[in-house]
């Protein structure tokens, strides 16, 4: 039956719309859109893993000593195969990159025009200076030929997808992500005169909220932000390297990945740091001093001069957040985002939220062990999400059949089958007001 599928979607594109092609089953993909002919990034995924002695270009740059060389090295390959064709970020159609299956469900699930999810909304000042609440960031994610032959295991069967206890992604892993917003360019003022892009998003100064997918119309977005996150052993600290570029105008080249501007890396949390002057494991770009931080509301672009985003919350870091990635995640979340950034010189508040946020955690480790998980999931949060929504579509019938068996070990759903849509309304109303994942 799998086979089957699979060698259908090969003949047709050799990608696909995601779960709304490879599950049967599920019948509620948010790429399905009356009228819009949906992008096809790939979902078939490698079936064998690459040598891990193969030489990966980034490998001979030492990321501590050379940051930017070696972002410039991780992005370089993925350079050759994005483009902005009329307005929409694509493929070549045979880029060694894949997404997740499993991210086109719910409020926040892949828009159809280039399978964006929705993240959190940026806050008044954490863009620039002047940016105001309201705006929406959008993003996509990708991973290479060592992290999707895992996807492939993960998901064979398509309408079960299976965790192992101890997920791991081997060396040489890469993943990057791609983040947009519709932030006005006179509020963000480094996005000045950056090509456009258009997407089925959320109607203007929704920010965070979950809006019924019917809301969505074609608006404008610019590119604000590139991720990369790489598994690399040298990292002793957590085994990943993680790294952002800003887009900053003027406008030049390609637009795309030639105004990118490295602005932080990361491989590790620095625990038991409690003030901004004895940040070791992490880079942040001081040429950006003013630009993407610097002000009252962003001092640092993450906590006490932690690697993080312009469009991240300045209270975390990525790896932070990212090592928080568990199945089910954890009771208090993502990141702690009660921490008063008013509060800075409280050092007992400092440390607390030090202590319980930003601690090195390695492949394998289980963030807040006192808290059960049926798969730590080595810093992949688009599977963390993947999971949620397959179990949170079984439980409101969106997809039906045998339950699978990722909702029963997570507790998440414990019947033998997916519930029929008539008995599912509370359900239904918990995934309306389900906020999306990037806290
Ligand atoms: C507050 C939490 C948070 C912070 C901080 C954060 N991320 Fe993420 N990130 C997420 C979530 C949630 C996802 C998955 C959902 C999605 O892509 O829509 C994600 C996805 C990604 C992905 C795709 C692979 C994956 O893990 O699923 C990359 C690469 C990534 N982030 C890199 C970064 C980098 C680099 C930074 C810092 C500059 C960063 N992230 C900061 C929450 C965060």
């Amino acid at each position: 039956m799998r086979i089957a599928f699979v060698s259908l979607a090969l003949l047709l594109f050799s990608t696909s719309i995601a779960a709304a092609e490879s599950c049967p089953a599920f019948k509620a993909s948010t790429m399905v859109v009356t009228g819009i002919d949906p992008v096809h990034w790939r979902t078939d995924y490698p079936r064998n893993f690459p040598n891990p002695r193969d030489d990966q270009p980034w490998e001979s740059i030492k990321f501590r000593n050379e940051p930017t060389k070696y972002m410039q090295a991780v992005l370089d390959t993925a350079r050759p195969f994005f483009k902005n064709t009329d307005g929409r970020l694509t493929g070549t159609g045979s880029e060694p990159w894949w997404i997740s299956e499993w991210l086109d469900y719910g409020t926040s699930g892949r828009e159809a025009l280039m399978g964006l999810t929705k993240e959190r909304g940026p806050k008044a000042g954490d863009l620039s200076e002047t940016s105001t609440d309201g705006a929406q960031v959008w993003a996509v994610g990708f991973y290479n030929t060592s992290g999707a032959a895992v996807f492939g295991e993960i998901f064979a069967e398509p309408c079960n997808p299976s965790l192992p206890v101890n997920l791991k992604f081997p060396d040489d892993t890469a993943s990057i992500k791609f983040l947009f917003t519709d932030a006005s360019t006179d509020e963000v003022p480094y996005l000045k005169d950056a090509p456009v892009y258009n997407a089925l998003i959320d109607p203007l100064g929704s920010s965070s909220q979950s809006l019924p997918v019917g809301q969505r119309t074609k608006r404008p977005l610019r590119l604000l932000q590139v991720d990369i996150a790489v598994k690399d052993s040298r990292s002793f600290e957590t085994g990943w390297v993680f790294g952002t570029f800003v887009w900053r105008g003027p406008p030049k080249g390609d637009q795309l990945f030639d105004n990118l501007v490295p602005v932080s890396l990361q491989w590790g949390n620095d625990p038991g740091v409690y003030d901004d002057q004895s940040i070791k494991q992490s880079w942040v770009n001081a040429d950006l001093n003013g630009v993407t931080f610097g002000w009252a509301k962003r001092p640092s672009m993450g906590f006490m001069g932690r690697a993080n985003g312009p469009a991240d919350n300045v209270r975390s870091s990525c790896l932070s957040c990212h090592s928080a990635a568990r199945s089910p995640r954890a009771s208090i979340g993502l990141l702690g985002s009660s921490f008063n950034m008013e509060h800075l010189d409280d050092t007992q508040a400092v440390k607390r939220h030090v202590d319980i946020w930003f601690q090195n955690i390695k492949s394998g480790q289980l963030f807040q062990p006192t808290e059960p998980a049926a798969a730590t999931l080595d810093y992949s949060l688009q599977l963390e999400a993947a999971a949620f929504r397959v179990c949170s579509a079984c439980e409101a019938g969106d997809l039906t059949g045998p339950t699978p068996s990722i909702c029963r070990s997570t507790g998440f759903y414990n019947r033998p089958k997916c519930s029929s849509s008539d008995t599912a309304t509370p359900v239904k109303r918990l995934l309306q007001s389900m906020a999306p994942p990037r806290q």
